[in-house]
């Protein structure tokens, strides 16, 4: 498996909107609208791929000089459980890192809070509706 960056725009990228789509929006109802997708240009967008194939992905984006925030974190169904979650966060944290950042966020689905607690993330503040279901901030320290 082989984690890079993605240039916005790219064949992967394209491969990477789909993953994200099937993941995290189709199951909801949900799509991605033209404009949301217009302001990915300026992320740091993160693939897993096997050959041509995409695995997972993630994004960070910066929410302030000292903080980014991850988002879009997804793995195919059939693969997940395996460590390639867990392997984008490495990576993502990482560059976040070399990037001078100091801390790490997100708004985590409620249904994988374990997931990033496993990681070293806790919950900061109350329960939000995010693309209609439950979320909460999360936090770690880089
Ligand atoms: C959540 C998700 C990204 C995790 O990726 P993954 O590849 O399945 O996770 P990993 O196999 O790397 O798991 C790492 C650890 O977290 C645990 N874990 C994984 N998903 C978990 C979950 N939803 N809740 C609690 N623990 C979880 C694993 O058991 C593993 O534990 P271990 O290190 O003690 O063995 C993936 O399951 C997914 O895409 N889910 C659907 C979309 C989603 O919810 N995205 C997150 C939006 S905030």
């Amino acid at each position: 498996m082989a984690l890079k960056i993605i240039d916005y725009g790219s064949k992967e990228y394209q491969l990477m909107v789909n993953l994200r789509y099937e993941i995290l929006r189709k199951p909801l109802g949900l799509q991605f609208s033209k404009d949301e997708l217009d302001q990915e240009k300026d992320e740091i967008l993160i693939g897993a791929f096997e050959d041509e194939k995409i695995l997972g992905c993630c994004m960070l984006v910066k929410t302030d000089a000292k903080t980014c925030r991850l988002r879009q974190m997804a793995v195919i169904n059939k693969l997940q459980g395996k460590g390639i979650g867990k392997a984008l966060m490495v990576f993502a944290e990482n560059l976040a890192r070399d990037r001078g950042f100091k801390n790490l966020t997100m708004h985590a689905r409620k249904s994988a809070i374990g997931f990033y607690e496993r990681l070293g993330y806790r919950v900061i503040g109350e329960e939000f509706q995010e693309v209609t279901i439950s979320h909460y901030v999360m936090e770690k320290e880089l």
